[in-house]
């Protein structure tokens, strides 16, 4: 058995977890995630303020993390942080702190992709969201399809060529006057819409796509933004005596475009590959509305939808620990030199 303390710092929640398992075997001792309320007044995150919050934070949510697990800093046998994708000064945070911890005790120290971390999330919570499978990774920052073979062997199908999906989300519930991040707002608003009112065309959805062409997988969100400004500007030009398609109408159709073109995407995954499995990742994976019509278009394909809860789906610590087992068990050991990188390719990509 090993246990593994992990931190997760790359964007605006600084976590950490603590991790005991062996191969497939895993049990989570600890989990704890302090989401930063700084960045709400500047509706989006401000890198700056991001990093000195972390570098408070840091230290009394590691100390917690070991108190809740009943674990001993002595008895911690590998150290783990994100090293990238994400902002580069918030990386550092968890980096230095891991690499002095690590030295400290003379233990091994191991670095880890961000997305990859995503892939495992699901898994600590269902035992059979396991490779193979296609994979949805769709947060603020990152919107990837990508089949899963086996753990460390990763086809890259599709990503987004403009906004990511949770981006998409927060820049149009703005626009929409909800608070940030808009993403569950917008989901709640989209609840009261008219099915039908208004309908936007799914992005890069066509049926003469085949696979090999790069529109098959890939997404885009910037066109369908665009079209959510220039219905509310209809809207507001229409005289005050016809009847209006309120907020909530757009928000439905907003949301809906998006899920149809994402749901539409990981089916031709899962059918390309026939593949049993999708696992949903990131925090749009706390959709309903996309789990949902997830599940039913993949049913009739045989195929089973796993999405994790609210606290792995979003960024955390437990799944950054669950992929440094994973590498720690296959020999990766990194250097007091490992570093912080804003851009990262995922180890075990194939293209
Ligand atoms: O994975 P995450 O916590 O952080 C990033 O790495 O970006 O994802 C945050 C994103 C935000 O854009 C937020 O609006 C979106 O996930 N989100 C949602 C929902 N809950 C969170 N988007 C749509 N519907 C939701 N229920
Ligand atoms: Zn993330």
């Amino acid at each position: 058995m090993t246990r593994v303390l992990a931190i997760e710092t790359s964007c605006d929640e600084t976590s950490a977890a603590v991790l005991d398992g062996s191969g497939s075997s895993t049990a989570l001792r600890s989990l704890v995630i302090l989401s930063q309320d700084v960045h709400r007044v500047f509706g989006g995150v401000v890198p700056e303020l991001a990093s000195r919050a972390h570098l408070t934070a840091i230290e009394p949510v590691t100390r917690r993390a070991l108190s809740e697990a009943g674990a001993e800093l002595e008895s911690i046998d590998v150290f783990a942080a994100t090293r990238g994708p994400g902002l580069v000064g918030a990386l550092l945070v968890g980096v230095g702190f891991v690499k002095a911890l690590a030295f400290a005790r003379q233990r091994p120290l191991v670095g880890v992709h961000h997305m990859e971390g995503h892939l495992f999330a699901t898994s600590l919570e269902q035992a059979d969201a396991v490779p193979p499978f296609t994979a949805l990774l769709v947060s603020g920052g990152h919107t990837l399809l990508i089949d899963v073979e086996a753990w460390g062997h990763y086809r890259l199908l599709g990503r987004t060529r403009d906004d990511a999906a949770g981006e998409a989300f927060d820049k149009v519930a703005k626009k929409l006057g909800l608070p940030y991040p808009g993403g569950p707002h917008l989901e709640r608003l989209a609840k009261e819409g008219r099915a039908g009112r208004v309908r936007f065309t799914r992005p890069m959805l066509r049926k003469n796509q085949a696979p090999g062409d790069p529109d098959y997988y890939d997404v885009s969100f910037s066109g369908l933004k665009t079209a959510v400004m220039n219905q509310l500007q209809t809207e507001d030009r229409r005289p005050k005596t016809e009847a209006r398609n309120n907020n909530a109408d757009i928000a439905y159709a907003f949301q809906d475009a998006l899920v149809d073109t994402l749901v539409e995407k990981t089916a031709r995954a899962a059918e390309q590959f026939r593949r049993a499995r999708v696992v949903l990742g990131g925090g749009v994976a706390c959709n309903r509305t996309l789990v949902n019509a997830m599940q039913e278009r993949m049913a009739p394909l045989g195929a089973t939808v796993y999405a994790p809860t609210a606290r792995l789906a979003t960024d955390n610590a437990a799944m950054i620990a669950r992929a440094a087992l994973y590498h720690f068990e296959r020999g990766q050991r990194d250097g007091l030199d490992l570093n912080a990188y804003a851009t990262l390719t995922m180890p075990g990509v194939i293209t």
